[in-house]
This record gives structure tokens, C-alpha cells and sequence, in this order.
């Protein structure tokens, strides 16, 4: 059975940080070196542009959570969004990434944006899987873009388009207002 998949408060912040902690930590799948606190995690949550944060909950605890983030700052790029997911080990593999990714593609297109985007440092045949199983396409690969633990990664992009065509006209992408 999928868990419950609501959008996050700040009151999900802390359980947030514990998720995406031990991939900070003692993984290259977040090319992060420090892992944010609580605080760190509300403060995104809270940053313009105002994208959506998903989280999945089991018998009331989080084990997961999605996001988007804005791809890059410049102006063009606004209907662009990066999307990310981390799930407690223990929660892999049980449709729980589908249905998060499900829900956090649907708002985007809600919202007016146009193009999600999704960074995925190499090898990562889970993520991959989750990325094409939802429609992502690849786009290409940045070698040796970071490192950390004492060697060079590679990161791989993934694509998927959210209006086709795309407007020629597009409207403003609204601010993602939980609820
Ligand atoms: C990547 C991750 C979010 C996938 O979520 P998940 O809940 O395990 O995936 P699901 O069970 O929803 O499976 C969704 C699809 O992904 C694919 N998939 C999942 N695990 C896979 C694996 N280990 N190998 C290959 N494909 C896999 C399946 O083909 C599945 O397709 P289907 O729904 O058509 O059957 C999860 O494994 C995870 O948290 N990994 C660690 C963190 C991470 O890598 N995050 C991504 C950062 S870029």
C-alpha cells in the first residue's frame, strides 16, 4: 500500500532533515556536504518562487518527501523547474517515489510551469528507473561536474516536458500555495 501524500508544512521540516540527512552524509545522490537542520529546510520550503513540497506519511511518521526548486535564477527560466525525491530506505520500492513524483508533476502543471528538470548524479539505477518510469526523457550528462568523498561524479538530466506544445504565450507560473 502507498502511504499518504500530502503537501508539507513547516511542521514537516524536521522530519524532512532526518530523510535527506544520511544522503548528504554518506552518499554522492545529494552533492550537499553539510546537512541542513530543520531551520535550513523551513527556509526552502518558504523561498521564492514558492514551489511545491510533498511529503509521503505511514502510520503518521514521514518516510519521504519531494520538492521542486526553481532550475535556474535568471528571468527565461521561470517556467523551468527541478524536481528531487528521498525516501527512507525502508519506504524504497513500494510505489511511494511514483506517487509523490505523480502528485509533484500534476501541481507543476497546475501552476503554469512548463518543463520539469531532474539532476541525477551517476550511477543511480533507482532514480533513473523512478525518472523514465514518470516519462522523463534523458538530455545529457555533465562529467565530472562534482566532487566529493575524493573522486570526480558524473550527473545525468532528465527531462519532461509539461505542456505540449508549450504556450508560445505562456502565463505567469503561480506561487504554490499548500492545500
Ligand atoms: C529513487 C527513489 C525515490 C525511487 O522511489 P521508489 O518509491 O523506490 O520507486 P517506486 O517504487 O515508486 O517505483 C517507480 C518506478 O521506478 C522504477 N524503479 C524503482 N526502483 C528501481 C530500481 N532499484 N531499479 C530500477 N528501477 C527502479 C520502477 O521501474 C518503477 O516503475 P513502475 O512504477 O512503472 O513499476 C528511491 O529509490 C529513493 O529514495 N532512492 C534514494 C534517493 C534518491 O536516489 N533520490 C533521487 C535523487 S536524484
Amino acid at each position: 500500500m502507498t502511504p499518504t501524500i500530502r503537501p508539507a508544512t513547516p511542521a514537516d521540516a524536521a522530519a524532512i532533515a532526518a530523510v535527506y540527512r544520511p544522503y548528504v552524509t554518506d552518499t554522492v545522490i545529494s552533492f550537499e556536504t553539510e546537512p541542513p537542520d530543520a531551520d535550513e529546510i523551513a527556509r526552502r520550503m518558504a523561498a521564492p518562487p514558492l514551489l511545491p513540497w510533498l511529503v509521503a506519511e505511514r502510520a503518521g511518521a514521514v518516510t519521504g518527501y519531494a520538492y521542486a526548486s526553481a532550475h535556474r535564477a535568471r528571468a527565461a527560466y521561470r517556467w523551468s523547474a527541478d524536481v528531487s525525491v528521498y525516501l527512507e530506505p525502508g519506504e524504497r520500492g513500494r510505489g511511494t517515489g511514483r506517487a509523490l513524483y505523480a502528485r509533484l508533476v500534476e501541481i507543476l502543471r497546475e501552476l503554469g510551469y512548463v518543463g520539469a528538470y531532474a539532476g541525477v548524479t551517476l550511477p543511480n539505477p533507482a532514480s533513473v528507473g523512478l525518472h523514465e518510469a514518470m516519462g522523463f526523457r534523458p538530455v545529457g550528462v555533465y562529467r565530472g561536474v562534482g566532487h566529493k568523498f575524493g573522486r570526480w561524479y558524473d550527473v545525468g538530466w532528465w527531462q519532461l516536458p509539461l505542456a505540449d506544445p508549450p504556450p508560445d504565450d505562456p502565463a505567469e507560473p503561480r506561487p504554490w500555495a499548500p492545500g
